[in-house]
């Protein structure tokens, strides 16, 4: 494994930049990490996350919401209004400037719920743990297929349902849930094929989207790691850069 400083280290970054332009597929799975330079927070940085403000299991959890409803809708209210402010950053610009001028051989998996990929332009963007801008019903509707929670809600703290008064939540996959079955089988596909995976700002904390990088290793992939910090799955990485997306992103993709 070689580490770099933030200056990072020349030879390990001439090393990555030729296996990336060798790859016929380049994965990147993205954390909170990606965002933070866009002015996001993080959720287990040590004093600027979120979860160490707050208890995940009272503001990520359907039990939290259904306790008080209020309090989550607002705390989300919040998150997605700094969403809506943020705009992208020069790493999420590198990646989608290299998958538009490369097109089919990059797709970005990530586990953030900003749009701020989308935003850049990136083509390809799996998103694991939901969207925070769209809202889902709490329970099954009885007016299902018709009612569509983003669109049909009133307004509230949090919305309801005019006709049964079912609560809508944020579309975002929160402790206790499922993934979205069909972005978790694209993703462990990508893991799977990719001759590439550039692992970004995430502390690999989170299952099962922490093991993708570990399958892409095993498939041969030659994993790398842009992290400023130690993440539970450098040991997967052949290659850890210790700086930034925005920093090391631009300089990987030139
Ligand atoms: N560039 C790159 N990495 C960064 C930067 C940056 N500018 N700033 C911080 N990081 C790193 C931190 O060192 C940390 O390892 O980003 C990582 C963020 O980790 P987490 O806060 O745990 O975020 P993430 O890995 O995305 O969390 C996974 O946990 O609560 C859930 O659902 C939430 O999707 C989230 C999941």
């Amino acid at each position: 494994m070689s580490a770099a400083g933030a200056a990072f280290d020349t030879e390990a970054v001439q090393r990555i930049r030729a296996a990336i332009a060798g790859a016929r597929s380049v994965a990147v799975l993205t954390g909170a990490g990606m965002s933070a330079e866009s002015g996001i927070p993080t959720f287990r940085d040590a004093l600027t996350g979120l979860w160490a403000k707050f208890d995940p299991q009272d503001l990520a959890s359907i039990e939290g919401f259904r306790a008080d409803p209020q309090r989550v809708w607002d705390w989300y209210a919040e998150r997605r209004q700094g969403v809506c402010r943020a705009e992208p950053n020069a790493g999420h610009r590198a990646l989608a400037r290299w998958a538009r001028e490369h097109p089919g051989r990059m797709c970005v998996v990530t586990q953030n719920v900003d749009d701020l990929h989308q935003r850049a332009g990136q083509p390809d963007v799996v998103r694991l743990h939901g969207d925070i801008l769209w809202l889902q019903w709490l329970d099954e509707c009885i007016e299902r297929p018709a009612c569509d929670a983003t669109a049909t809600a009133v307004p509230g703290r949090p919305p309801r349902c005019k006709r049964c008064g079912n609560l809508a939540r944020p579309a975002v996959v929160w402790f206790g849930e499922m993934l979205p079955p069909a972005a978790l089988e694209r993703a462990e596909q990508v893991a799977a094929s990719c001759d590439v995976m550039l692992v970004v700002g995430t502390s690999g904390a989170v299952w099962p989207a922490a093991g993708l990088a570990g399958r892409a290793r095993r498939a041969g992939s030659t994993v790398v790691i842009v992290n400023p910090h130690d993440s539970d799955i450098d040991g997967e990485a052949r290659f850890v850069l210790r700086g930034t997306a925005a920093q090391a992103l631009p300089l990987l993709l030139a």
